[in-house]
């Protein structure tokens, strides 16, 4: 019996298992009811008493090994099926994840906050839909003052009206802080223009505002050269115009020079080399008394901007109705990183 015993065990050792079917193969000569090593326990029935304990330890030794050959053969023939699995090829080329870029107005409206607020200014907001208090009255654009007809305005009902300019925005901030105030305020505006190439009927600005004691017109006009130096180059030329607007005194525009050698330079400054980019002036005393701001005590200046016409200047685009129109093709040229 021992001999028996002892030719299996070498036989179990000798086996190699290298597919699923010699595991199988395995399982059904040793390991089945019928197999090899169970039928040798049938057998132990004949074995003389007195070894009967001795020939048990040596099956039993026999069986744990064969079982654990099994088993182990099992688990590296799983794992490795496993891992052959042909669901990951490294060979294939990547599967390409198509990100989003920002808005090209986005990305200038963004560049110009940043300048504003590294000044100090911080950002606020108003409502698209205003009241005729806040974009015209308290502005001082009298009723049926000729100023209101600088600005063709989509009117709700009434007294509302899709705001025009984000002036509005400045009353609003005057109303709820007391001074030192000095805030941004980007944001849409909607005019009842026709739709061109260079005009549409909404767009957007960003309103500049500063009121604090001893603020005079050479703040604005520092203030204002920095963001230019610091948007356009350091060597941008500038000038100021003499203006009019009905909620500053005295007002003025403020253009950059790009010269007349280029085409497209020529088309924007229609052949003076210089472009309008902004409207200012120091805030009226009659704004800041209907905002409750005193005008013995502070002065302040404001000043708007478009962000389309800048971002038409700065990406050569040549119409303005591109921005809107959702166009990928267009769009998907404004990557920032
Ligand atoms: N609200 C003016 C416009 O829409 C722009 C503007 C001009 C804003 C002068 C100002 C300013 O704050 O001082 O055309």
């Amino acid at each position: 019996m021992k001999e028996i015993i002892e030719r299996i065990k070498s036989e179990v050792a000798e086996q190699v298992i290298k597919s699923e079917q010699d595991l199988e193969n395995f399982r059904l000569r040793f390991l089945s009811k019928k197999g090899e090593v169970s039928s040798l326990f049938a057998k132990l029935k004949e074995v003389p008493k007195e070894q009967k304990r001795e020939v048990g330890l040596w099956l039993n030794d026999l069986k744990q090994k064969t079982e654990q050959k099994f088993l182990e053969s099992k688990e590296r023939w799983e794992g490795k099926s496993k891992n052959n699995q042909p669901s990951i090829d490294k060979t294939l080329p990547g599967v390409n994840v198509l990100s989003g870029n920002r808005h090209p107005l986005q990305i200038v409206q963004n560049r110009m906050i940043d300048i504003f607020t590294k000044m100090g200014f911080d950002i606020s907001e108003g409502p698209e839909i205003e009241d005729d208090w806040h974009n015209f009255s308290a502005l001082n654009f009298p009723d049926n003052h000729p100023a209101r007809d600088m600005q063709d305005t989509f009117f709700i009902n009434g007294d509302i009206s899709l705001r025009t300019h984000t002036s509005s925005v400045q009353v609003r901030v005057m109303e709820r802080k007391q001074p030192p105030i000095r805030t941004i305020s980007p944001g849409r505006v909607y005019r009842n223009e026709a739709i061109s190439a260079r005009s549409n009927c909404f767009f957007h600005q960003i309103e500049g505002l500063y009121i604090d004691e001893g603020v005079s017109f050479a703040d604005l006009k520092q203030t204002l050269f920095l963001f230019v130096q610091q948007f356009f180059g350091k060597d941008t030329k500038v000038r100021f115009r003499p203006s009019y607007f009905p909620f500053t005194e005295p007002s003025a525009e403020m253009d950059i020079y790009l010269g007349t050698e280029t085409e497209a330079d020529n088309r924007l400054t229609k052949g003076t080399g210089w472009l309008e980019i902004l409207g200012c002036g120091m805030v009226d005393v009659d704004v800041l008394n209907n905002c409750g701001i005193d005008p013995q005590k502070y002065s302040g200046f404001a000043f708007g901007m478009g962000v389309e016409r800048i971002t038409m200047f700065q990406y050569g685009v040549k119409d303005l109705r591109t921005f809107f129109e959702n166009d990928v093709r267009f769009l998907s040229q404004f990557r920032t990183i």
